[in-house]
């Protein structure tokens, strides 16, 4: 019998990212095969974020497409998940009246169920219950085939609430999963030929502790350095008021623990870091950053901010590029602040107007231009090893990879260096990316 098309469409962070592919592997077993053309789709999904409103946007202005293409096949099958649909639930239907599905981020381990209920009795279907226990977090990882990289969730949910973020609403509390689960997970994947593994949560570094047995992130990052074949260990996102000395002293000592941190700060102003509920002050930021240098002297910091949080003043502004200045971080995303519905900063007044938001952003963003090709071009020279990812997209005749500091580097290579580590001396800085030329020695043994 001829399978029945899945096309689905993801938006915002890494999570979702894996839910999807969660999302496939599931309806892949009850008769459905994944398609990249959404003109040949029997079930569309969309897979949404409500990080900032300008996410959210995109995926109505999506939505709205796909429900004209419903009216020319209706017997489409539209459904939504994520982090929009949790927060919308029943009144998706009123913005998007074709819509046959929505479910939340607790509920994709039911998929199946709830589209074949669909396809016998043709009712719409809103499933939006947070659990206690989200079956979905012991799926297993699904990268594509030939992958030599894989994220692997280690948590779900958000204790933080921080003022300005809806994520814990829409994701729940956290939750651990059972490190040797993980481990397990990290084995397989080693064997699909994965080489480099990236740990996913919310709030990493407070891995365990809604678990009893004692593992926290630093028992887990000296364990999974432990398996063979695992070349390279990243981790996203931590939070600033946990990273703890032990995990901070892994770095440099456990070899496939790679010398970089996403660490975001979002302000450098302590009365907005109060404001924000952040549970740390810019001095205690400092002194992480100074403590994480010295155990790992070289190691590539990039951070997240926000711009324009309600109350923030000129001064707290210059605050926040002062910090900058005096981390001078490797890379940092920067966003204006956007109102969520039901978070705490929604009703805070002395809300900053766009105009100041804009400038702000655009005054952050020249100087960390500035930071990072200064960075960048501090590499000139150096050895870097880099694990090659694949052709680069602009010089046919290059390869692309990164360096273990997460720097992008292109370099004259052939295929055959797919999935390798190779040294290559860096010849060029630019705003992105690096420039190197291979060395002919071969792969560099890292492990
Ligand atoms: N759990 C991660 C990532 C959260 S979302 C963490 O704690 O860092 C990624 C980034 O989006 C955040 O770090 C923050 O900088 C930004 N962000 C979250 N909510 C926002 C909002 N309401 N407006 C603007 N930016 C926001
Ligand atoms: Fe949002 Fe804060 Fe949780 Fe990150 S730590 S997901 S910013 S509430
Ligand atoms: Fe967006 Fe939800 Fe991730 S709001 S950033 S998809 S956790």
């Amino acid at each position: 019998m001829e399978k029945k098309k899945l096309y689905i469409q993801t938006f915002g962070c890494q999570m979702n990212v894996q839910d999807s592919e969660k999302m496939a592997a599931l309806l892949e077993g009850s008769g459905y095969e994944s398609t990249d053309d959404s003109g040949l789709a029997d079930l569309i999904i969309l897979n949404t974020c409500s990080i900032r409103e300008k996410a959210a946007q995109k995926i109505y202005s999506q939505l709205g497409r796909f429900q004209a293409l419903k009216a020319q096949k209706p017997q489409l099958i539209i459904g939504v998940g994520g982090c929009l649909a949790q927060q919308w639930g029943e009144r998706f239907f009123r913005r998007a009246p074709s819509l046959d599905l929505v479910f939340g981020t607790h509920q994709i381990h039911r998929l199946p169920e709830m589209v074949g209920d669909l396809e016998r009795k043709g009712e719409r279907k809103v499933e939006t219950d947070l659990c206690d226990r989200v079956c979905s977090l012991e799926l297993p990882a699904q990268p594509p085939s030939g992958a030599i990289s894989s994220f692997v969730t280690i948590m779900q949910g958000c204790n933080n609430f921080c003022a300005y973020c809806v994520v814990p609403y829409l994701r729940g509390r956290e939750e651990s999963r059972p490190l040797p689960e993980i481990v397990g997970e990290v084995e397989m994947l080693t064997r699909r030929g994965i080489r480099e593994v990236t740990l996913l949560g919310q709030n990493v570094n407070s891995y365990g502790q809604t678990r009893s047995d004692g593992r926290d992130f630093a028992d887990l990052i000296c364990t999974l350095g432990g398996i063979a074949g695992i070349e390279r260990i990243r981790f996203t996102t931590s939070h600033p008021k946990d990273l703890s000395p032990r995990l901070i002293g892994c770095f440099g000592k456990v070899a496939p623990l790679c010398e970089h941190i996403h660490l975001p700060v979002q302000s450098g102003s302590d009365r907005v870091l109060g404001l924000m509920n952040r549970g740390y002050t810019a001095g205690m930021y400092l002194e992480k950053v100074a403590a994480l240098r010295k155990a790992c002297p070289g190691i590539s910091i990039t951070s997240d901010v926000i711009v324009g949080f309600p109350g923030e003043e000129e001064s707290d502004f210059e605050a926040t590029l002062a910090l900058m200045r005096e981390v001078r971080f490797d890379n940092l995303f920067s966003f204006q602040y956007s109102v969520r519905e039901g978070t705490a900063a929604a009703s805070m007044d002395q809300k900053v107007s766009s105009a100041v938001k804009r400038e702000r952003l655009q005054i952050l963003q020249e100087l960390q231009a500035v930071h990072t090709l200064e960075n960048n071009r501090a590499c000139i020279g150096r050895m870097e090893s880099v694990l090659v990812e694949g052709p680069s997209k602009k010089e046919s005749t290059e390869m692309t990879g990164r360096t273990r500091g997460n720097r992008i580097v292109n370099f004259e290579g052939k295929r055959d260096r797919i999935g390798k580590t190779m040294f290559v001396r860096i010849t060029e800085a630019f705003p992105h990316s690096l420039h190197g030329e291979m060395e002919e020695k071969g792969a560099a043994d890292v492990h």
